[in-house]
């Protein structure tokens, strides 16, 4: 049993040597009972984990990160909302964090990508924060969204085309990880034969690999040398836009908000195309009802963003003073964590996990507060997008294993598939669109999806309606 004290969970005196750790965080906690947050804890059951945790602690929960560190998991909705929203309480700043000042988490922990201090908006309170926001936020806004859309299609009928033939696909390799990467590549100006190394090395920086530093490490290197070319030649994309703009960054801190950029989007977008893509094959009614335009492809990814929050925990803050929250005492310097997985099923505002949340889109997939994803709506949009490509393209793709046979990894932060394969009719690839320049040339639409025969047609939007209307709780 985890411990059910109300005392923070203090850092423990020892740690256990490497052959004693547990093999399974959930089954053995760590030192004094308390839950280790690593990926391995969250991968199985994460709802169930959640769940048997806020029984036993409340909405704020004492847990264990890498190196046994103490953080509270932040899992009621109003208190992930209560932390979002208050900077002056807690605050963004990681060197005020105790173990950070206590030098037990330096420069080279795996977590010092994601928590320490860094000249990016995502690590500042007050009015240095709107400073660098408003530049993000306002280069990001410079992206015509039809634009975008048109950029996501082409590289989404690319990558169709490269396993089309084939008649089956591992998904989440060859398409729901590569399309947010190649536009990624487009979107910040990268070069594009380092691109999508650069986006798989932040990706891997988010996991909190061992080899999360080094990867930091040749992020800021590239980074760097775009930023030069792009002052010397700019072009149409979030790094020319972020050094024009008006607030006057530095070389510095351009690099910091593209690098935030690229470990922001990525994997959330992936994880968020690779799951609403689970979900509509795993349910063949449910594609019914979206072929039937009973529902949009908008709604399901709304729904997963309540259900499968592709971010399932983010850094919250570190406390500025003593405080009492959620009947827990935390201190000044203890690190807080926003569970948005945890908070979205929060059964005060969720009484049912089959409660409708349809057309509600309060959910904290995002975060909230001054914090809270500028990237949203680009997020949406390349979900959509890939989704609708995918099922327009081959339109009786399906799950190629049963759907309780897939798994999932996850580490501190997000929880991801392994694999997904699919099988379908194999096709030809559709005509190849011109090779691509800034801006972006609409791409040749593709063959409208075959349509079911009518009455299959009605049968499966039928079906579907009621698959979806019990997904959606009602
Ligand atoms: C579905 C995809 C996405 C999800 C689920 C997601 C989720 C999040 C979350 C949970 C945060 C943390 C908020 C906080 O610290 O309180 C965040 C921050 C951020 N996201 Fe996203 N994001 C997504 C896509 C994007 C995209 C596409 C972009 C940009 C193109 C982006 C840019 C950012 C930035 C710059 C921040 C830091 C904002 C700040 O600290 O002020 N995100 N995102």
């Amino acid at each position: 049993m985890c411990s059910t004290s109300s005392e923070p969970a203090r850092r423990p005196e020892t740690r256990p040597p490497e052959a004693e750790r547990p093999t399974c965080p959930v089954a053995r906690p760590g030192p004094g009972g308390v839950q280790r947050l690593d990926g391995r804890a969250v991968a199985a059951e994460p709802a169930a984990l959640f769940e048997r945790l806020r029984a036993e602690h409340g909405p704020v929960v004492p847990v264990l990160l890498e190196g046994d560190e103490p953080a509270w998991l932040v899992v009621g909705y109003h208190e992930v909302l209560h932390v979002a929203r208050n900077p002056r309480r807690f605050s963004r700043d990681g060197r005020l964090w105790t173990a950070w000042r206590e030098g037990r988490v330096g420069p080279q922990a795996p977590l010092a990508p994601v928590l320490a201090w860094g000249p990016d908006c995502a690590h500042q309170d007050g009015a240095e924060h709107q400073r660098l926001r408003a530049a993000v936020n306002e280069s990001l806004g410079r992206f015509d969204r039809r634009g975008l859309r048109r950029l996501v299609r082409r590289h989404a009928d690319r990558l169709i085309d490269d396993f089309a033939g084939e008649g089956h696909a591992e998904l989440l390799s060859r398409y729901a990880r590569r399309l947010p990467m190649l536009t990624l590549t487009e979107v910040l100006g990268l070069p594009p034969d380092e691109g999508p190394g650069l986006v798989e090395a932040g990706r891997r920086l988010l996991l909190g690999a061992e080899d999360a530093v080094a990867n930091d490490r040749h992020i800021h290197r590239v980074l760097r040398a775009t930023v030069e070319r792009k002052h010397a030649a700019p072009g149409h994309d979030l790094a020319s836009w972020l050094i024009a703009h008006p607030a006057d960054l530095t070389d510095d801190e351009v690099v910091h908000q593209l690098r935030l950029v690229l470990v922001a989007a990525n994997e959330s977008t992936t994880n968020l195309v690779v799951n609403t893509l689970r979900v509509v094959l795993a349910h063949p009614p449910l594609r019914g009802s979206l072929f039937g335009g009973r529902i949009t492809l908008a709604a399901a990814v709304e729904q997963v963003l309540w259900d499968e929050p592709p971010i399932s925990v983010c850094p919250g803050g570190f406390a500025t003073q003593d405080l009492e929250l959620g009947g827990q005492r935390v201190h000044a310097g203890d690190v807080l964590l926003l569970g948005l997985a945890a908070a979205n099923a929060d059964p005060r505002i969720r009484p049912s996990p089959r409660a409708s949340t349809h057309g509600n889109r309060s959910h904290l997939a995002f975060a909230g507060g001054p914090h809270e994803c500028p990237g949203q709506d680009i997020g949406r949009a390349v979900a959509v997008t890939a989704i609708d490509a995918l099922l327009g393209r081959l339109p009786d793709v399906r799950l190629a294993v049963e759907p309780e046979e897939l798994t999932w990894s996850a580490s501190t932060w997000a929880r991801h598939l392994d694999a997904l394969p699919v099988a379908f009719t194999a096709r030809r690839p559709a005509p190849r669109a011109p090779a691509p320049a800034p801006p972006v040339p609409p791409a040749p639409r593709a063959a409208p999806p075959a349509r079911p025969p009518r009455e299959l047609h009605r049968r499966a939007a039928r079906a579907g309606r009621a698959a979806f209307a019990r997904l959606l709780g009602r």
